[in-house]
């Protein structure tokens, strides 16, 4: 099963108004990129902005609440992403699962609010340093992914991204073996949990410092079908080798 690459960028808490004209460098450069997707998650703030910068271009978000509407100071829903010009929203990424307690129910909950509104949606895993010196990583983050995938998932419009949390900005990339050993354990828990079609189909993303300098050797592991990338998506001159690197 050929599965097309995806690469994404996630922007975190960064980009304000003059950072607009890296995503339109970064939208430009990805016209010329028939083979791959490439889409890039901003801060809620900038999401019209970005979609102004980029016509056609896949703008996200980063967060959703699964609720369509309510008390939730602070929060936004599926629809506003989409009222925005979002075409997709990453969930469950391990900074909010950490900071904000988003256990897998609840990043299923957010990943099946999404996907009824037609946002494409990353569904983020990945384990802590402690769990994996202790030798539990392909276990705890195999048990991770299948709790947070929402009914209705369809590989068409949900991918996933492994990423270590101790890998995330740290400059530290998981080695080759650990990243097709893990990429590898995600597709047969998929494919036990929803049938080999489905685990087939299934994007899974690498992502933890994945920089120009590293992307080639990784986007063309066994079973890596594209990174997730913070730092080094903020500016086109970091992004887009990264981008090339995954085209073949
Ligand atoms: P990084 O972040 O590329 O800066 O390590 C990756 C992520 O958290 O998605």
């Amino acid at each position: 099963m050929t599965r097309r690459k995806l690469v994404a960028g996630n922007w975190k808490m960064h980009g304000v108004a003059r950072d607009l004209g890296e995503i339109t460098r970064i939208s430009m450069a990805s016209e010329t990129l028939s083979d791959i997707d490439v889409a890039l998650c901003v801060p809620a703030t900038l999401l019209e902005r970005a979609v102004d910068a980029a016509p056609g271009f896949a703008i996200g978000g980063q967060d959703v609440h699964a609720e369509p509407r309510g008390a939730f100071t602070g929060s936004i829903s599926a629809a506003m992403l989409v009222d925005a010009g979002a075409r997709l929203v990453i969930v469950g990424h391990s900074e909010r699962r950490e900071a904000f307690a988003e256990e897998n129910a609840m990043v299923a909950a957010k990943a099946a609010a999404a996907l009824g509104e037609g946002l494409d949606v990353i569904v983020c895993c990945g384990e802590s340093l402690a769990v994996r010196e202790a030798g539990s990583a392909l276990e705890t983050v195999g048990r991770q992914i299948v709790e947070s995938l929402p009914e209705a998932a369809d590989p068409q419009t949900l991918s996933i991204a492994y990423e270590p949390i101790w890998a995330i900005g740290t400059g530290k990339v998981a080695g080759p073996s650990e990243i097709t050993a893990m990429h590898a354990h995600l597709r047969g828990e998929l494919g036990k949990a929803r049938g080999e079609l489905f685990a087939g189909a299934t994007k899974i993303l690498y992502g933890g410092s994945v920089k120009g300098e590293n992307a080639g050797e990784i986007l063309h592991l066994a079973d890596v079908d594209g990174a997730l990338v913070g730092g080094a998506s903020l500016t086109a001159d970091q992004f887009i080798p990264i981008m090339n690197a995954a085209v073949r």
